[in-house]
């Protein structure tokens, strides 16, 4: 229970004029966040900062440009664990300014008084050293071992705990950043410039984002161009390796130019990340942050690039306004990145990611609670990170693929485009999209209309039976092979030749509960073991711990040391619990790598492990 007299302080949000000065669009109301952006709204954000690598700290300047409403006197931003020491006008006159009560999902908003025409407000601040938005990391958890390295993480709601701010996607601003780090670190941010000057760079972001999309990482990096308008950043030691597996990426732009217009924010690049960022990957504009758990060396998992890219559209440029209409980012996202995969990489491979992706949506949905199953879905007093299911990602997917049958793919890309371009640089809500799809797309297609049932598709739970079924026919052969070792056939007779890395995760996925006997036979033939493929590797791992297959112990404390992936940690540490014996092997694995391991992945890990800090 939250105490309630604090409650009493808080000043409610007033209703705003119509239309906003300046000629702001309404924000929309967004329960993770205390600010009040129809009375005062952040336009633009500049940065001075200082990396602290010793204190594990940010330490600086954010200064606001900020628009009023009417006679509005207080701006109100969010902070998480932020120090504040001083807040100032554009004169460096002193402002008055208070926090409101602390709540241990959203942080403590601070609310700053504005005096007379004030059109600055710049605040002093540093970051706290456990600020969940950015993990520090010792030189001995880079793949250099040399120089330490800081990223940040700011979705979905952790840019509060680096930079004080209006923490809503319904919030959008341009940016600049100067950044100071010791010397030989190389600084790069998710901005459209970028311009080094002696020890600092600045940077600009021109287009207006929501600040979940501010990025910044530190460290011993490298750049090599890898096309026109793409480059991958890298510690020395991945760069080669992650400029040859990342060589479709200016395809992949090209792919996605044609179907649904152009790419607008100049360059696309991509980051790769020491293995304890705790996503796949994170669409920061401009520069794609990603796991070196995707270079298998064949770039046969460079779909997450295909999804970070689709990005730009959908989520960087139209925008989900707060996070419970994260699917309209989500799932027209992996929409857009299995059309990316058809492109570049053929319909068979593109046919295989669905099936694959639509399988894990059908696993999930038999845990997950019936309010979870909802696209639109209620997150009242929960953190945003809880809506992260599979049913935003997938079942969004299914929803637009269901609406192309409807309406063919000519015109639901048509729609598409328009919506994008109708809505660029705006963040939107499910019923603004509801509105759009009548108005631009049903209304033109009444036997379509009559075929779907919307409200259900939104609001419902469950997958609605009319969600397309997709199917592969390279997985067929898989299938029989899966037949075949269920009935006996050795492991040395079954019929793999030429099998590529999407058919052998559903012939794992398909194995049901082998012994640790038969997981030794196959592990003999096809060295699962040793795979340097991360997905695979995964599943191998899951199945080894469930069947009690030791051999594999090795490779799975070394992954479990190293990879912070929280989509990785989470089967296996799940595997290991549900073993006999297994909460005590888990929990000395845990205890180990717990400090490795990024605040997003700890967070989850704590909870399922019952983990107490002690
Ligand atoms: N934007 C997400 C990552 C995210 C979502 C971070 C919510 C924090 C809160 C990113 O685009 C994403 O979906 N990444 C996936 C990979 C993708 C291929 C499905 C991931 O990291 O697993
Ligand atoms: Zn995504």
């Amino acid at each position: 229970m939250r105490p309630l007299l604090p409650l009493l302080f808080v000043a409610a949000c007033q209703t705003p004029p119509s239309p906003m000065p300046n000629h702001l669009p309404t924000a929309a109301a967004d329960l993770h966040s205390a600010a009040c952006p129809n009375e005062v709204r952040s336009t633009h954000l500049d940065l001075r900062l200082v990396l602290d690598f010793d204190a594990q700290r940010v330490t600086g300047t954010a200064t606001h440009t900020i628009a009023r409403a009417f006679d509005a006197a207080v701006f109100v931003v969010d902070t998480h664990g932020l120090e504040i020491q001083a807040v100032r006008d554009e004169a460096g006159n002193w402002l008055p300014h208070w926090f409101g009560p602390k709540d241990e999902h959203l942080g403590t908003p601070l609310r700053i008084g504005l005096r007379g025409a004030t059109t600055k407000v710049a605040i002093d601040y540093r970051s706290a050293p456990d600020a969940e938005a950015m993990q520090w990391l010792h030189p001995e958890q880079t793949n250099g071992g040399k120089a330490p390295f800081l990223f940040t993480q700011g979705q979905a709601i952790l840019t509060r705990t680096w930079i004080p701010l209006q923490d809503t996607p319904a919030v959008r601003i341009t940016w600049t950043a100067e950044v100071a780090a010791p010397s030989g670190m190389v600084t790069v941010m998710s901005a459209t410039e970028r311009q080094q000057d002696g020890a600092v760079v600045r940077f600009v972001m021109d287009k207006p984002v929501p600040s979940y999309l501010i990025a910044l990482a530190c460290g011993d990096l490298e750049r090599r161009e890898i096309g026109p308008r793409c480059a991958v950043w890298a510690e020395p030691s991945t760069i080669e390796l992650a400029a040859k597996e990342l060589g479709d990426t200016e395809a992949m732009i090209a792919a996605c130019e044609r179907e649904f217009g152009p790419y607008r924010w100049g360059r696309y690049d991509v980051l790769v990340l020491p293995p304890s960022f705790p996503f796949g990957g994170m669409e920061n504009p401009c520069l794609t942050f990603a796991t070196p758990t995707i270079l298998a060396g064949d770039r046969s998992l460079v779909s997450l690039i295909a999804h970070e890219l689709a990005h730009s559209w959908s989520g960087n440029l139209v925008t989900n306004a707060t996070w419970r209409d994260f699917w309209l980012n989500e799932g027209f996202t992996v929409y857009l990145e299995n059309r990316i995969m058809a492109t570049v990489f053929g319909d068979e491979r593109a046919a295989m990611e669905q099936v694959l992706g639509m399988q894990e949506l059908a696993d999930e949905l038999k845990e997950l609670p019936a309010a979870d199953q909802v696209l639109h879905i209620d997150l009242a007093g929960r953190n945003p990170d809880d809506g992260m299911t599979g049913v935003p990602y997938q079942k969004g997917a299914a929803f637009l693929r269901r609406l192309e049958q409807l309406v063919g793919r000519p015109a639901l890309d048509a729609f598409l485009q328009a919506w994008f371009d109708q809505h660029a640089f705006q963040s939107v809500t499910t019923d603004t999209f509801l509105a759009f799809l009548d108005r631009e797309l049903l209304s033109q297609h009444p036997e379509a209309r009559s075929g779907i049932d919307v409200d259900r598709w939104v609001r419902g739970t469950g997958l609605p039976s009319d969600a397309p079924v997709p199917d592969s026919s390279l997985f067929t052969a898989v299938d029989t092979a899966l037949q075949g070792w269920r009935q006996g056939t050795a492991a040395k007779e079954l019929p793999t030749g030429g099998w590529v890395t999407q058919q052998w995760l559903r012939f794992l996925a398909g194995l049901g509960t082998p012994t640790a006997a038969q997981l030794q036979t196959l592990d003999q033939q096809f060295a699962f073991t040793r795979s340097g493929n991360s997905e695979i590797l995964c599943s191998w791992l899951v199945l080894a711990v469930r069947a009690d297959y030791r051999a594999v112990d090795r490779r799975l404390e070394l992954f479990l040391m190293t990879v912070g992936r929280r989509k990785f940690l989470k089967p296996i540490y799940d595997a290991l619990l549900a073993a006999p014996d297994g909460k005590a092997r888990a929990m000395a694995i845990y205890q180990k790598a717990r400090p490795r391991y990024h605040a997003v992945s700890q967070r989850t890990l704590d909870a399922m492990l019952g983990w107490t800090k002690s």
